[in-house]
């Protein structure tokens, strides 16, 4: 299962995902973390040393390319994969069960808790502009686009502010979306662009309120976004004091803001997996990326690299019943 943390810049987008990581961790299924966003700021908030970081996937997409595309015929080379190039029939599959290929061995990092970094990486003074963020980013979506995840295994990614995140078809690979909302009015407008354009393609986005002091929040927040505010995690000291450089385990984290991690899970949890969108959206979007660059880009065209006959999900596993 695959979900991101999006809202407004500061909203908690980082604590959370680190936080909820790190829960899903300690209840036994594998995890893997991935810091998504400009300002790379999950590996601290998972208790990593800037040094103990993971090679960066977005420095080595060619690396990555290679060994996705495999031997699929419709993939000429590594430069003609773009980010939203769809596997098909001969590329290479990653399973969080198994996670001993060279883009687990290669680009993560245990923490002591037990699951897993990933990290597209920092954004130099040289990556001018906003194309170079996207094609680091890109990455992400190559990853998600080849990863076959089931029930119990989770990707958590700690995407950027605000509403950036529709630049691509990123946001729309995830079986849920937790939109962070303080409770102000700045909190809650993401959370309306969000909605609307996540509604347009059947993502599924739900509502966490932070850093909440009292009943009169979580009312305005209720008042705000209705149903879909799912869970409140309130100020937390505890967070605070990790922010201080004191050391932090989830034992130190408020029971009320414990229970509101467990309700993240379950909500993941009883998420019903839509491979048919998964697929569907993968071919719009890179027909969609083909057309508006990647076609004059390559010199080729990307749309001969959609596989008409490959199935996304567990195919196997329906072909045998
Ligand atoms: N529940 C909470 N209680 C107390 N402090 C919190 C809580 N959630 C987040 N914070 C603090 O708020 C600040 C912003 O949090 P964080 O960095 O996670 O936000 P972000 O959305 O990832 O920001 P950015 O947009 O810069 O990436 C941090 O100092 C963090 O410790
Ligand atoms: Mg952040």
């Amino acid at each position: 299962m695959r979900v991101a943390f999006v809202g407004k810049g500061g909203s908690g987008k980082t604590t959370l995902s680190a936080l909820f990581a790190r829960y899903t961790a300690s209840r036994g299924g594998p995890v893997v973390a991935v810091d998504a966003d400009i300002n790379q700021h999950l590996g601290m908030a998972l208790g990593l040393a800037d040094g103990a970081l993971p090679r960066p996937m977005g420095s080595h997409l060619t690396e990555i390319k290679e060994y996705l595309r495999g031997d699929n015929p419709r993939i000429s080379s590594a430069s003609a994969m773009v980010k939203t190039t769809p596997p098909g029939s001969g590329s290479r599959l990653l399973r969080l069960d198994e996670r001993d290929d060279p883009i687990h061995t290669g680009f993560s990092v245990g923490t002591p808790e037990g699951l897993r970094l990933m990290v597209t990486g920092p954004f130099s003074e040289d990556d001018l502009g906003v194309a170079c963020y996207h094609s680091k980013v890109g990455a992400v979506e190559l990853y998600l686009n080849h990863l076959l995840d089931g029930a119990g295994e989770y990707v958590v990614v700690d995407m950027t502010a605000g509403a950036d995140s529709f630049a691509s078809g990123l946001f729309t690979r995830f079986d849920m979306t937790f939109l962070v909302a303080e409770p102000t009015r700045q909190g809650v407008s993401v959370y309306r662009q969000y909605r609307d354009y996540a509604a347009d393609y059947g993502v599924p986005v739900a509502v966490v309120g932070n850093k909440i002091h009292g009943p009169g929040d979580v009312a305005f927040l209720r008042d705000q976004v209705g149903d879909d505010l799912l869970v409140c995690l309130e100020h937390s000291s505890a967070i605070r004091a990790m922010e201080q450089g004191r050391p932090f385990t989830l034992r130190d984290l408020e029971p009320a803001n414990s229970r509101a991690l467990g309700a993240l899970l379950d909500h993941l949890d009883a998420q019903e997996k839509d491979w048919f969108r998964f697929g569907r959206q993968a071919v719009q979007f890179h027909l969609r990326n083909a057309e508006a660059w990647a076609n004059r880009a390559t010199g080729e065209d990307l749309a001969a690299q959609i596989d008409p006959g490959f199935v996304f999900g567990p195919t196997r596993v329906s072909l045998s019943r």
